[in-house]
């Protein structure tokens, strides 16, 4: 029998695979022998995931596709695309989003709080409404992880909008881990503390944030993208066969 973490043979999707965390989840994907399909909306990160990616495992175990999650028709047609391109689709990484509009509650405008929950929620939806019909059919399993977000448990004061989107995909990740349990597909949620990516560059580069965030650390760093690597292999493999509607927290301790 092989280790738990050889995905050799097995196919993952990660949503916002081109940069920050979904990046470091489909590194750690790659490494451990799974096929990739990074699905992003810029083709010029794309191809630079690709190339970076195809150094790890090899040209005909990565895939770039350029899907805007808030599409339904073109995250219908992602799934069928990378269905076709790898012959099978076992894991979802449901990763892609956007940071939300900061500012009081009566300044919020009606676009502001839509854009991104069209992102961060409604892509969510269609990403794992498409996966999980591609999962149902293929009958041999599968797991889905969506990224949600410490706001989404402590609240997030000035950005409601992110807030309550990664707050609804955990309510929505321990409905669909009830209904998809039958079929043997596992739902599950990862909630990221403090990541050095593109989203919290301008958080993280203040000093006064800085002051007031790293103390409150217990493991004194921010996490970086390499940190997802293992995790994601774990959440797709077998490894974590006896795991389903649960929130993963990874952190360095900042929520305790
Ligand atoms: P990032 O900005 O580096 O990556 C975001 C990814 O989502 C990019 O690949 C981007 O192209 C993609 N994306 C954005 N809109 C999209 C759309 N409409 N369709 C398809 N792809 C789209 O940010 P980061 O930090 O890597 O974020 C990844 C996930 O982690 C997000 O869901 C974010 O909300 C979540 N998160 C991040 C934290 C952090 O500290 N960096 C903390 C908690 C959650």
């Amino acid at each position: 029998m092989k280790p738990w973490h050889d995905l050799t043979g097995h196919v993952a999707i990660v949503t916002g695979g081109n940069a920050g965390i979904g990046l470091g989840m489909a590194r750690g994907l790659c490494r451990s022998g799974a096929a990739i399909a990074i699905w992003g909306t810029n083709a010029d990160r794309n191809a630079a995931a690709v190339r970076e990616l195809a150094g790890i495992g090899g040209d005909d175990r990565v895939t770039a596709m350029t899907v805007d999650v808030s599409d339904e028709d073109a995250v219908d047609d992602g799934v069928a695309r990378t269905a076709q391109h790898f012959g099978a689709v076992d894991s979802c990484f449901v990763n892609a989003g956007v940071g939300g509009h900061v500012d009081d509650i009566e300044a919020q405008e009606t676009a502001d709080w839509h854009r991104t929950l069209a992102v961060n929620l409604h892509g969510a939806f269609h990403t794992m409404r498409a996966a999980a019909r591609e999962l149902r059919t293929q009958r041999r399993g599968g797991s889905l992880v969506v990224t949600s977000s410490l706001g989404a448990l402590d609240g997030m004061p000035r950005n409601v909008s992110y807030a309550a989107s990664k707050g609804a995909v955990i309510s929505m990740v321990r409905s669909l881990a009830v209904e998809l349990a039958r079929d043997a597909i596992r739902v599950n949620a990862l909630v990221p503390g403090w990541i050095d990516t593109a989203m919290t560059q301008p958080m993280l580069a203040t000093s006064a944030v800085n002051q007031k965030i790293l103390p409150r650390i217990p493991l004194r760093r921010w996490g970086t993208p390499d940190d997802f690597e293992s995790t994601a292999v774990w959440l797709a493999s077998p490894g974590s066969t006896y795991l389903t509607g649960q929130t993963i927290v990874l952190d360095g301790g900042y929520s305790i």
